[in-house]
């Protein structure tokens, strides 16, 4: 017999839809439940206590509903709230985000790779560390693009790759004026640290041009998530 409660996402509003969808392919048995707090996007320029609070009153609404797995399917919540959420509830697995930094340190050609994330990603202790350890000889680009996550709540899912005319040429300038200074600057990988970002993948790798890889982590975290379940026995 599995174990049929459901597994938990929440992020700032619809940017981890990126991850749960990636989950739901790999994992098409198990029942999920997604919390968007639209009502508090975006979290990226809030304080770390204020991110911790909202990342606990999350939690506290995912568990209320049974869930056996909560995914923070968000960077900002992440950096600031994780070690917190994992001592205040022990038996609790907690899968996190943080930047690939290190496959794309470990990857670039160039030794220049960009890394697209909010002010509160960039101050936490995770993505510091990694940096740290695994982007030593090459350059890191970090750069704030809080304009995505307002863009991607506007398109309220619609896919980018779909859209057309002057909106496609609004959000493409837009798009253009934060990635082509990357691409000049000789970033060959620019890793998407948001999970807003993902659902602007297809404009962002055009705009980048071929010899750019745009790293997602979406199928990643999705493995992290199923591997965990297996490990406790608690797949469905
Ligand atoms: N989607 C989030 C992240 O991964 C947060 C964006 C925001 O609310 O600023 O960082």
């Amino acid at each position: 017999m599995g174990d049929k409660r459901p597994v938990g996402f929440f992020d700032s509003g619809i940017g981890g839809t990126c991850i749960l969808r990636a989950f739901r392919e790999l994992c098409p048995n198990e029942r999920t439940i997604y919390l968007a707090d639209s009502e508090n996007c975006p979290y990226g320029n809030r304080s770390a206590d204020e991110i911790v609070r909202l990342s606990e009153k999350n939690t506290a609404e995912l568990l209320a509903k049974g869930c056996k797995m909560i995914v923070v399917a968000c960077n900002t919540a992440t950096a600031a709230a994780i070690d917190v959420l994992r001592r205040e509830h022990p038996d609790v697995p907690f899968i996190g985000l943080e930047p690939a930094v290190k496959p794309a340190a470990l990857k670039s050609r160039t030794g220049v790779v960009a890394v697209l994330a909010t002010k509160g990603t960039f101050n936490g202790r995770l993505y510091n560390e990694t940096r740290r350890k695994f982007a030593k000889n090459v350059t890191v680009i970090a750069a704030v693009a809080d304009e995505f996550v307002a863009e991607v709540e506007r398109l309220g899912g619609f896919p980018v790759a779909e859209l057309e005319g002057a909106r496609l040429a609004r959000l493409e300038k837009i798009v253009r004026a934060k990635i082509e200074p990357l691409v000049a600057a000789g970033a060959d990988h620019i890793v998407l640290g948001c999970t807003h970002f993902p659902h602007l993948k297809h404009l962002i790798e055009k705009v980048a041009g071929p010899r750019v890889s745009v790293v997602d982590p979406s199928p990643a975290v999705a493995l992290q998530a199923r591997r965990v379940l297996e490990e406790r026995g608690l797949l469905a």
